[in-house]
């Protein structure tokens, strides 16, 4: 069985037609790299408990990637975050034009459904497995958060507000990832919903470690745009830095302490993703 990396690179979307660049442009993104966060915690999950269908989970875990990748194309536009670097490279809408980044942008998003549907799964399945990706990367997550994010800008937002918007922006896709990872290993619903919570607060932890990277890293590091929060209701500019780095903190014990309380077979796999965020600071 190859690795999930090389299933991606080798199952790229494509669309051939006379249009000079635009097949090119659909895979630009995702070939770039990133880490690959939301795929791996998925398929830890299916490989806990049921290895023998990881291959069937590739082309999910590849939904969840591609419907990422559009959210950061989209991100970097001139009328969102005007960014022009992106996993150490242009930005699509630099490196092309913003009409190809806009399309890029929704033709990943309609094919990660396509992807799914065409998964060597059961609709049983693979019905839950729309629904909880079509949900929370769309208007009850991913997109909603980038909404409030940008609509907000330059407009101080309440703390209970900012939680929201970062939950709902980062939480809750890095949250169905893990309770996609669990729907597809048949686990019941209160473990579905226990996978859904802890992906909560390392969604949060994510963002908020996410916002330390824009204040305190170079472009060159970060491999994306840098310095670029400082109209955003990012948690450095509500809390500072070190105010910042003590919330990341509280959840880093929070998300090990429940770490601590899975199975070990789920444990084993997800803690070597997790090492870097819960790590990262002392306490
Ligand atoms: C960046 O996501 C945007 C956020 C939601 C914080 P990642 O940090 O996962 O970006 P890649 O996929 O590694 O490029
Ligand atoms: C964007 O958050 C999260 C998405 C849903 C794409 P950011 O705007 O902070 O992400 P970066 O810092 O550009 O990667
Ligand atoms: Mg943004
Ligand atoms: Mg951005
Ligand atoms: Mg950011």
């Amino acid at each position: 069985m190859i690795g999930f990396e090389e299933y991606l690179r080798t199952h790229l979307p494509s669309a051939p037609s006379f249009h000079p660049t635009f097949d090119e442009a659909l895979g630009a993104m995702l070939l770039a790299g990133g880490k690959r966060f939301r795929p791996k915690l998925l398929l830890s999950v299916v490989e806990a408990y049921t290895p023998l269908l990881v291959e069937g989970a590739y082309p999910v875990a590849m939904a969840v990637e591609m419907l990422h990748t559009y959210s950061l194309i989209h991100d970097d536009l001139p009328v969102m975050d005007d960014a022009d670097l992106r996993r150490g490279e242009p930005t699509l809408h630099k490196r092309f034009d913003e009409v190809t980044a806009v399309l890029v942008g929704d033709a990943l998003n309609t094919h990660t459904f396509y992807l799914i549907a065409d998964a060597p799964l059961h609709n049983d399945v693979k019905v839950p497995l729309v629904k909880e990706l079509a949900f929370n990367g769309g208007i009850g997550g991913m997109v909603l958060g980038q909404a409030i994010d940008c609509h907000f800008e330059g407009e101080k937002l309440r703390a209970d507000e900012v939680d929201f918007l970062h939950e709902c922006k980062t939480g809750r896709l890095i949250a169905a990832s893990l309770k996609m990872g669990a729907i597809i290993a048949g686990l019941d619903q209160k473990m579905q919903e226990a996978l859904y919570g802890f992906g909560l607060d390392l969604g949060l932890l994510f963002q908020i470690q996410d916002d330390i990277i824009d204040a305190t890293q170079s472009r060159e590091t970060a491999g994306k745009t840098t310095g670029n929060d400082e109209a955003k209701n990012s948690y450095i500019n509500h809390y500072g830095l070190e105010g910042s780095i003590e919330r990341a903190d509280a959840l880093s014990r929070k998300v090990r302490e429940n770490l601590e309380s899975f199975d070990a077979p789920l444990k084993e796999r997800l803690e070597p993703l997790l090492t870097h965020y819960l790590n990262r600071h002392k306490g």
